[in-house]
């Protein structure tokens, strides 16, 4: 059985589209959109590297793209690493988000295979810290929380979290106390 399903994807309408009804957000931006940026690894929902942000009024949140149906998508906000930077009239990047660039400057990635969820994990976390600041001594805390559910095969952990926390801190109004504490 198919179904039209329509949404917005970083920031531009799609559709309506007609897809299976089973169909997932993974292949439906890789074989339907050719946003192919979208990383599929588990399969299962496990390890993140497929996720996405599904935005809403509390603001966004991850979903693993392999197991979230496009349907369940339908009439929903959604971002995809595709969505990040800047770009110009053609397309073509003219400025990465604070977060990528950060991820560049701490090199850390190595095949680069998680990244993208990496990115989508640590904008929400952003984000969030811009309307819910925390106290500096529970950011490490946050951090983690909010990066626990990313797998990164080639270990590359403490470099992605590093780069997280200076991004935060980095940003003024995410965090109370004593935010020149960085170290
Ligand atoms: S590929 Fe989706 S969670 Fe692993
Ligand atoms: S950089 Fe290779 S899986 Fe994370």
């Amino acid at each position: 059985m198919t179904v039209n399903v329509s949404m917005t994807i970083n920031g531009e309408a799609v559709g309506p589209v007609e897809i299976p009804e089973d169909l997932m957000m993974a292949e439906f931006l890789h074989e339907y959109l050719n946003l192919t940026g979208t990383r599929i690894s588990c399969e299962q929902g496990v390890c993140y590297a497929c996720s996405i942000i599904v935005d809403g009024a509390e603001g966004g949140r991850i979903m693993p793209a392999c197991v979230t149906g496009a349907l369940w998508c339908d009439g929903r906000s959604v971002r995809t690493i595709e969505g990040h930077a800047t770009r110009d009239d053609e397309g073509r990047i003219t400025a990465l988000s604070p977060v990528q660039e950060a991820f560049l400057t701490h090199f850390s990635f190595q095949c680069s295979y998680c990244t993208p969820g990496f990115v989508n994990a640590a904008t929400v976390l952003v984000e969030r810290l811009g309307r819910q600041p925390v106290p500096r001594a529970r950011l490490e805390d946050e951090i983690l929380e909010a990066m626990n559910g990313n797998i990164c095969r080639c270990t590359g952990y403490v470099r992605y979290l590093t780069a997280v926390r200076d991004v935060i801190l980095a940003t003024p109004g995410l965090v109370t106390g004593d935010e020149g504490d960085a170290a």
